[in-house]
Parts: C-alpha cells; structure tokens; sequence
C-alpha cells in the first residue's frame, strides 16, 4: 500500500517499488535462515539460483527450465556470455551493436573487441523510433560472430520484433543476444519461441527486486554444451566441493555462474517474480500499453502546445512500457516535476522519461502527473531552477 502523501511514480523502469512480501521475505531470510540458521542454510540456498532462473523462464521470458540463471549483474553477464560466443565461432570475428544501445552494453562490447583484436559494428539507430531492420541487415556477414540488442530502447522505449530479427541474425549464420532490461517483467518475452541465443536482463526494473539485485542469464539449452565462459568460477564447477585441481564445469546452465551468489538479492528476485507471475505477463503488458497509451494522450492533448513532442514509437505494439517525451527545457522541468510530487526521469539529450509500474500504477497518477507537468510547463516556474546538467539521476 502507498501512503496518502506519496510521491506518484512513474520511474518503475529504472527501480520499481518494494512488494510488501518481498520485506517479509528478506525479514526471514536475513532472521532465521541466516541468524539461526547460519551455514546450514546454504544446503537450500545453493539451488536458488537456478531455480529462480526457471521462475523467470516461466512467468515472463518464456524459456523451458535449465536455460536461465540468477547471477552477477547485466554488465558481467553480459562479458560472459558475449565471450564464450565469440571463441565458440573461430572463423567469426565482429560484434554488432547499435548507437543507441545502453552504455553498459557498448562499453563492454567495445572493450572486448579492443581486448581481442576485434570489430565492433555499430549501426546506427533512431533515438526516438528504434532499431531499422535494413540498417542491420546491412552490417550483417559471414564475418560476424554475434549481435547484442536491447529488446526495448532505454531512451525511447522502442521495442524490436526479437523473432524476426533473430531469424535475419540466424539467416546470416551469426547468433543473437538480447538484453532484457526493458522488458521484463512489463512486456511478454518468448525467448524458446523466437529462436533466440543469448539473453541477459536485470530485476531491479520491473522485477521489482531492489537496488543492485542479481540479474539473470539465459543460454539456449543445445548451445550450453559449445559455450565456455571467461570467468572459471567454482560455483560453474562439477563437484563443486571435491575442490579439485583443475576447471570441470559442469554441463548444465550452472557453468554460467561464478562465485558465491548473492542470496538476500536473489530472494527478492523470486518475490518480485512471483507476485508478477500470480498478476500474469500477459495482463500486466495490457495494463501497460493502457496507461501508455492513455499517457500519450494526454500528452498529445496538454502538452504538445508548450513545447513537447513524443520521443517514443506512437505504435502501442511498438514501444515498451515507458514513454519518452522532448522539450528543450526537459532537465528543468523534471526537477520542477519531481518538487511538484512526481518522480519521472530524464535521459540525455532533453528528454523526460515516463514509466508506470504496471502492477501499482493508477490511470488517475497518470492523470494527476501529466495535469502537474502542464501546471509547471504552463507557469514557467521551472526557469527559475538552474539550467546546468549536474548529475543525471
Ligand atoms: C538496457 C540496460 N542494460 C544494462 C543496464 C545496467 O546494467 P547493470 O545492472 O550491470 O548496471 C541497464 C540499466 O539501466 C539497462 O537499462
């Protein structure tokens, strides 16, 4: 339950909010699982992993158990696996990527071609409408080994067609990653179904874990076999505590994990995901596109005449959960806005990023927000902040 005087939150996409369970949870874990049980404890907690891997896989990405995994953060994940697929395929040498992709996302790839001597493509995509698939079918060739693309944009919320662009990936002999920070838990993902590779994604977003949870990974299970990650971890090991001489990780998913999981974290995950799951993906990605949509409208209608355009795809089957609106004055106003009681965000270059919470999210807080931001947009009061970009938030 929120409190009357509560901030309205439309940043659901960058930290969702705590479920009651998920306190009660943590209370329990950190109290007797820990407290009383101490060490013991670990004969349970060393299968958590997986098996909230397998409950992403069933309640929001669509994948059959043993291709998912609980583990480090999107970032590392994402080194793991975009490594492993790189020596897996010899004759192939270039990553693809596009300019609009998150910077964790360049950053690595950019770091693992400098590391390795390799090509890093990068195609480039509309801020506002999302990737064009004759952009990258144009970077694609017997040469490449991989491409890595966000599911939804993080700036405009764009959302790519994950079949087809994994079959235009396929037909060129290369394989595809998603990353899912955008879309789980708010937009359905059928990774078995779409044919894709390699998927990556965190849960402090929609998934409503908190700050810093584990994220997850997901191998195609016929790939597990041929995929080798760089970090030779001994929680990947077989035998885990024979503590033998040399590295044997065993065959399953388990090879993509590291060290000692994070289990405070990763109970939260499986809360977060089972209060997602009782909603229903499918439910919670209605109610989104109608508290977007309904968003755009209002926007459309108040704030177009002072100044605002819509940076997101206007197709509700285009675009994510969360819309992207420009005015030059976007920095300003998200300060004025988040004084006026509402909590949006802003994204470089000038543009204010709105995303509901599916699960918590009234149509009457979209109402409330957008009447707020025609108030501020209105009277101008915003001019009087300081126009310098100091930290983005
Ligand atoms: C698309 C995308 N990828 C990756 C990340 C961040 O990765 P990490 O959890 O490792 O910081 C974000 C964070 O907002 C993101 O939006």
């Amino acid at each position: 339950m929120r409190a009357d005087d509560a901030p309205i939150y439309l940043d659901g996409n960058s930290l969702g909010p705590l479920p009651l369970a998920t306190q009660a949870r943590i209370a329990n874990v950190v109290g007797s699982e820990w407290g009383n049980g101490l060490v013991r404890s670990w004969d349970r907690w060393v299968e958590l992993p997986r098996e909230v891997g397998d409950l992403i896989g069933e309640h929001l990405t669509g994948a059959a158990p043993g291709q998912s995994l609980v583990s480090d953060s999107t970032t590392v994940n994402l080194f793991k696996l975009v490594s492993a697929a790189l020596d897996a395929q010899p004759g192939r040498t270039v990553l693809v990527t596009d300019d609009d992709n998150f910077p964790t996302d360049r950053y690595v790839l950019e770091g693992i071609a400098a590391q390795r001597g390799c090509e890093l493509r990068m195609i480039h995509t509309d801020t506002d409408d999302g990737l064009a698939e004759d952009t990258l079918v144009a970077a694609l060739g017997p040469d490449v080994a991989l491409v890595s693309l966000s599911h939804v944009a993080y700036r405009s919320g764009a959302l790519a067609d994950m079949a087809r662009i994994t079959g235009l990936v396929h037909e060129a002999g290369a394989l595809m990653l998603w990353d899912l920070c955008h879309s789980v838990g708010a937009v359905p993902v059928r990774l078995d179904e779409s044919g894709a590779d390699l998927a990556i994604g965190c849960t402090y977003k929609y998934v409503n874990a908190g700050p810093g949870a584990p994220a997850f990974l997901y191998v195609r299970s016929d790939l597990q076999p041929r995929l080798l990650q760089p970090i030779w971890g001994w929680f990947g090991q077989r035998e885990q505590f024979a503590m033998g001489p040399g590295y044997d990780p065993v065959p399953g998913i388990e090879r993509f994990a590291t060290g000692t999981p994070q289990i405070v974290g990763t109970v939260a995950v499986e809360e977060g995901t089972k209060l997602l799951g009782e909603a229903g993906i499918d439910r919670l990605r209605a109610k989104g596109i109608a508290l977007t949509s309904y968003l755009i409208h209002l926007a459309d209608e108040w704030l177009a005449p002072h100044g605002f355009t819509l940076a997101s795809p206007r197709a509700d089957a285009r675009r994510g959960n969360h819309v992207t609106l420009h005015h030059r004055d976007a920095w300003r106003i998200n300060r004025a806005l988040i004084a006026a009681g509402v909590i949006g965000d802003y994204r470089t270059p000038d543009r204010l990023r709105l995303g509901p919470v599916p699960i918590t999210t009234r149509f009457t807080d979209v109402w409330d927000a957008l009447d707020r931001l025609r108030q501020i947009a209105a009277d101008k009061s915003y001019r009087d902040l300081p126009a310098a970009l100091s930290r983005v938030t």
